[in-house]
């Protein structure tokens, strides 16, 4: 059943080529190089009156849900806004007739994703479901449904699901601004091609699992750990943090870099482990530049970077490369070190790692 790996999550990492080829599978048009979602039933009348977007989830779907915004806003022009589900719920969220909500849920169970699909619809806003399983009930009562494909998730600690989430908003991104015109033919047609490439680099990054087996060895003796990232990397680093803290106990804090003087460098001592994630060209420098911070007061850096960025190779201890792609897509990649790290500190510590302490796959109360 696990096919040869020790553990469900091992499983499913090694799968995420296969599960996001599946998730593009029929929706992109190669001739065209354009995205087609005849399953979404939205004529292009309604795409264009969208005026906001809500997208609500919990825990890993809602970090899914915090690209979605960045991708939507940037290639549709749609204001997007983003809840935690139990929050959503009740905060009395303003409705407009033209407001689609998009409720993200691996298992389309989960009561709060569920709860605040049904108080979209109550309010008079469309609701458009992401989710894994057919026929779950956010699927059934979603106005909208785009399943991710990516197979039956197992383990708690949610990967697979995770890089088909963000292969669904991208698709939606591009599908949404191809009917608003808001974006150049030949720039969708570039980030569908690039798009395409991602399984295999995801392929490659897995290849070097073994050097991340020893780093996440040498952190398993940690109390408590920090990931800094900007923008699409800052969301990221609360996915890695996620993933950490669930299966291997280590306490750690995903922080947006920029923020860092505002209070969380006071925790930053002699020999503080900090994972920094640094893809995005346009924010390389700051990068930098808050890394040498955190070292200069002794905290060792492993960087996740991209393969060219010279300037960030030299100003961390180690580093992991991470292959050239579109800046909005470098999340697939960026999260494949982070889940690995998370799975082998596990391991290394003896954990149950498919079934972390306190913890269910399916939060069906709230
Ligand atoms: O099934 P859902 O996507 O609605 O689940 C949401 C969260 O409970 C889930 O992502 C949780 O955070 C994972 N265990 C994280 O790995």
């Amino acid at each position: 059943e696990k096919d040869g790996f020790d553990h469900y999550m091992l499983k499913e990492i090694h799968e995420q080529p296969r599960s996001l080829r599946h998730t593009m599978a029929g929706r992109i048009d190669e001739a065209k190089q354009m995205v087609k979602l005849p399953e979404l039933d939205l004529s292009p009348e309604t795409v264009k009156g969208i005026e906001k977007i809500y997208i609500v989830a919990c825990g890993t779907a809602y970090h899914a849900g915090m690209i979605g915004k960045h991708v939507i806003e940037n290639l549709a022009k749609i204001p997007v806004e983003i809840d935690v589900a139990s929050e959503f719920r009740y905060r009395n969220p303003l409705f407009g007739q033209k407001t689609l909500t998009v409720v993200v849920s691996q298992s389309g169970e989960t009561a709060d994703t569920l709860a605040a699909l049904r108080e979209a619809k109550r309010n008079g806003s469309s609701v458009l479901a992401i989710t894994n399983v057919v026929g779950s009930s956010i699927a059934r009562e979603a106005d909208h449904v785009m399943t991710t494909k990516a197979g039956p998730e197992i383990a708690v600690a949610s990967t697979k699901a995770y890089t088909s989430q963000l292969i669904a908003f991208y698709l939606l991104g591009i599908y949404f601004a191809q009917e608003k015109k808001s974006m150049e033919a030949s720039d969708c047609a570039a980030l569908v091609q690039e798009l395409q490439k991602l399984p295999d680099q995801v392929e490659k990054i897995l290849g070097h699992a073994e050097e991340i087996r020893q780093f996440a060895i040498s952190i398993k003796e940690e109390r408590q750990m920090f990931f800094l990232g900007r923008g699409l990397d800052y969301a990221v680093s609360l996915e890695g943090s996620l993933k950490l803290k669930e299966i291997s106990y280590i306490h750690s804090e995903a922080y947006p870099a920029g923020e860092l003087k505002h209070g969380t460098l006071a925790l930053i001592e002699e020999g503080t482990r900090v994972i920094a994630l640094s893809t995005q060209p346009h924010l390389h420098e700051k990068m930098v530049s808050n890394i040498t911070e955190v070292k200069a007061r002794g905290a060792v850096v492993l960087g996740v970077a991209l393969e060219d960025n010279v300037e960030l190779h030299r100003s961390v201890d180690e580093v992991c490369l991470i292959p050239a792609t579109h800046p909005l897509l470098a999340p697939v990649l960026c999260v494949i070190p982070l889940q690995l790290i998370a799975y082998y500190t596990s391991v290394s510590l003896g954990n149950d790692v498919d079934r972390p302490r306190n913890l269910a796959k399916s939060v069906t109360v709230e």
